[in-house]
């Protein structure tokens, strides 16, 4: 319904233009901007704005970068042509702001006063549809705006995203505040413009005190007190006849800007709009009650259906895989049948390794197509398994950038599976002892001195974390060469921790098996079988000396003074001539300050009194400081011999309890054995598929009460 009137009637309108030339009364109200009645002036609507259902204007939906603008279609007289003074005027308008996003909306919407219906060159967002980049506070634009805008532009020193600013050839503001209101005891009330409710704001130009202010509403009647005034002469921003009306623009963000009621008067006080007789938004779609059933029909349709299927799934996982009551928050469970697909089977073609616990594939999980590495590991019984898979799930909560991280796991009778990143330069052992003059495609398979040193202090402060600083000690139990994967950028990982500990649930609850590598296993291991930090201290301590002398802890076909690497490094150590057990690949290209670190803290971590080895946390200190003067002194030699005298645990109680004939000289203090027996100082004993000597080599003693 249009209601707008021209209150001057014909007759005065003929008079006007002899006797109120200086003071024109023109006046119209539109309640609404429907065009049906005879005496209604239709708003000139340009842009995207359209005049939508029940006459609600609206100047922009929710398509980006839009300007929608609609005015009055006649030219109003707004300055005198004698004086050039500006006459007052005053106006009221009901608007919406409906973002496109709760919240997230733009730009905003103005009303304006311009020479021009649609102003050359325009842009939408940020300019509202009013003026461009270049033409930015020309005097020559002779605009004047209202803005109530939703975004903060920067380049125009917006207040914030929720202003309304008094703009005078500019998008700078002269003058802006806050969406605000008072009421009638001058409380203030804040406002959101883009709330999608209806505000009324009142624009009023005081000609005589010079004065525009600017009211805002959520109500019909208009506030006493404005929400924004501004003293200036607007004699000189207006031209003699002026077009009044609204732009809005959209940018990256959009919202629907709508007006549903407009009232304006040249010199006078324009009427406040009666909010509840403007039209106002669609509500929400009303229900419909034959709908509601349909939907409910259909959505308890759903509910039976899921419930049917989590049924179904249920039943499967009780079936086939067994469910585990803290599985929730550790690391995901797999399918079997997911990870079958992924290792194309368990096809030898996929086997990456044979690692101390089962055997190793690569493998591309189906849908989100990674790669991993699974392993699969063979449990005997099923006793001690679902503790261990708990403990397993627990540690896969553990994330440093220097351990692998378990993915998931899955368990399926005795099998277990678990599930790593894929580590695509496999493990370090396989850089330290392959055989560069073998083939020349192997000669990148050589680590620099640099490269080594930076992947021993990342394995340090990964057991420094595992020792330290998660929520409860975890052991590693196997630390070693083959156990250190390297990520795409050499970084050293730590893999398989906490594995050992399935091997040590023994059938029998009173033994406990010692588990680990030979070379590597603490001295206070093997009599006690009771693994602890110290003893992966010394483990990473044997390592270190493998990663700079580039061989294993043990090396049956070494010569005999070499077999047992520690021994011969701190021989060697002790008569100052290290430089001699430094690995021969490096061709002496190494800085020798840190290979001194790297001999010290690995002799000193191999101490067999577990008192004397240093915490981790100190070793990552002595490592991250590169000074070898830094590190405490080595004992030597003569100073173990001495230990051994007064302990008097001496590695033969270790040695009588193994009755193993192949193993019939044990080197003094190294917690190994070697293999020298026999005519020939050779042994018959088999390696691991790692190249290690594995404690199962001492299968029949290796139980340790
Ligand atoms: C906005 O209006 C235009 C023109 O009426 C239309 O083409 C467009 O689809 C509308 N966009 C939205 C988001 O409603
Ligand atoms: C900016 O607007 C002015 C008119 O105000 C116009 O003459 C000019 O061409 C416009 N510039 C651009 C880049 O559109
Ligand atoms: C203002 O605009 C007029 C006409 O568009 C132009 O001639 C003049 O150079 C502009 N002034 C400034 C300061 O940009
Ligand atoms: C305010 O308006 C005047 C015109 O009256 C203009 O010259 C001036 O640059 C504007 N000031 C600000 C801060 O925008
Ligand atoms: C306007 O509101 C913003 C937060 O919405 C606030 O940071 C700013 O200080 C306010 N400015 C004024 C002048 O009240
Ligand atoms: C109104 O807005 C201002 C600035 O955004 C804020 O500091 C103040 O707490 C708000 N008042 C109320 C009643 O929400
Ligand atoms: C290490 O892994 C990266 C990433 O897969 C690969 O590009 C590079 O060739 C590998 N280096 C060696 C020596 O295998």
């Amino acid at each position: 319904m249009l209601r707008s009137h021209l209150t001057l009637t014909i007759t005065l309108l003929l008079f006007n233009s002899f006797l109120f030339t200086t003071s024109q009364q023109e006046e119209f109200i539109y309640s609404g901007f429907t065009s049906d009645g005879p005496s209604d002036v239709p708003l000139k609507l340009n842009g995207v704005s359209q005049i939508i259902n029940d006459g609600i204007l609206r100047l922009t939906n929710e398509t980006s970068r839009q300007i929608g603008r609609a005015f009055y279609p006649m030219p109003l007289q707004f300055r005198s042509s004698d004086t050039g003074t500006a006459f007052s005027f005053s106006t009221a308008f009901a608007f919406a702001i409906v973002p496109e996003f709760k919240k997230l909306g733009g730009h905003g919407l103005a009303f304006t006063i311009a020479p021009s219906m649609e102003p050359n060159g325009a842009l939408p967002s940020q300019y509202l549809g009013l003026l461009n980049s270049s033409d930015l506070g020309n005097r020559t634009n002779h605009m004047f705006a209202i803005e109530l805008d939703t975004v903060q532009d920067f380049e125009f020193d917006d207040i914030s995203d929720n202003h309304v600013g008094i703009n005078l050839n500019s998008m700078v503001s002269n003058a802006s505040a806050n969406a605000s209101y008072y009421g009638d005891d001058g409380t203030k009330f804040n406002l959101t413009l883009q709330s999608g409710n209806t505000i009324q704001a009142w624009v009023e130009y005081a000609g005589d005190q010079k004065l525009v202010t600017v009211s805002l509403s959520p109500f019909s009647s208009k506030p006493k007190k404005p929400t924004l005034s501004y003293s200036v002469d607007l004699s000189p921003i207006f031209m003699d006849k002026m077009y009044v009306g609204f732009s809005a623009s959209t940018g990256l963000l959009a919202s629907s800007h709508y007006i549903f009621g407009w009232s304006f008067k040249m010199n006078g006080a324009a009427k406040s709009l009666d909010l509840s007789s403007l039209p106002s938004l669609p509500k929400p779609k009303p229900k419909n009650t034959t709908l509601i059933l349909a939907i409910t029909l259909v959505f308890f349709a759903i509910v039976v259906v899921l419930a049917a299927i989590a049924g179904y799934i249920f039943y499967k996982i009780k079936t086939a895989d067994i469910i585990e009551p803290w599985e929730l928050n550790g690391p995901r469970r797999f399918s079997y049948g997911d990870l079958k697909r992924a290792t194309r089977g368990f096809r030898d073609g996929n086997l990456l390794g044979l690692g101390g616990f089962g055997k190793v594939y690569k493998g591309v999980l189906p849908g989100s197509k990674t790669q991993v590495a699974v392993k699969r590991i063979s449990h005997g019984s099923r006793q001690g398994l679902p503790e261990f898979v708990a403990e397993i799930a627990s540690i896969g909560r553990l994330r440093h950038r220097n351990l692998v991280q378990l993915q998931g796991w899955c368990r399926r009778r005795n099998d277990l599976l678990l599930v790593y990143d894929y580590m695509p330069n496999g493990s370090l052992d396989g850089f330290l002892f392959c055989d560069v003059s073998a083939s020349p495609e192997k000669k990148n398979r050589h680590l620099t001195w640099s490269q080594r040193f930076h992947i021993l202090k990342g394995i340090a402060s990964a057991l420094l974390y595992l020792h330290e600083e998660w929520e409860h000690v975890v052991l590693h139990r196997d630390v070693k060469a083959s156990n250190v994967l390297l990520d795409a950028d050499f970084n050293g990982r730590l893999g398989d921790f906490g594995l050992a500990k399935l091997h040590e649930h023994g059938a029998n609850p009173s033994t406990t098996r010692v588990v680990g590598t030979i070379g590597y296993l603490a001295p206070e291991m093997t009599r006690t079988g009771r693994a602890t930090t110290g003893s992966d201290v010394f483990a990473f301590g044997a390592m270190v000396l493998e990663v700079v002398c580039g061989r294993r802890p043990i090396e049956p076909k070494a010569a005999p003074e070499e077999v047992v690497l520690i021994d011969w490094v701190r021989d060697r150590w002790a008569a100052g001539s290290w430089a001699d057990v430094v690995d021969p690949k490096l061709e002496g290209d190494y800085n020798r300050n840190e290979v001194a670190v790297a001999i010290k803290v690995g002799l000193m971590c191999s101490h067999p009194d577990q008192a004397a080895r240093p915490s981790m946390r100190e070793v990552v200190r002595y490592l991250e400081g590169g000074d070898a003067s830094a590190v405490p002194k080595v004992a030597t030699p003569e100073q173990l011999r001495d230990y051994e005298k007064q302990s008097n645990v001496g590695f033969d109680n270790f040695v009588h309890s193994y009755p193993s004939s192949s193993f019939d000289k044990v080197s003094t203090w190294s917690s190994t054995m070697t293999t020298t027996g026999g005519n020939d100082g050779r042994s018959e004993v088999e390696l691991g598929p790692d190249g290690y000597i594995p404690v199962s080599q001492l299968s029949h003693g290796s139980s340790v009460v």
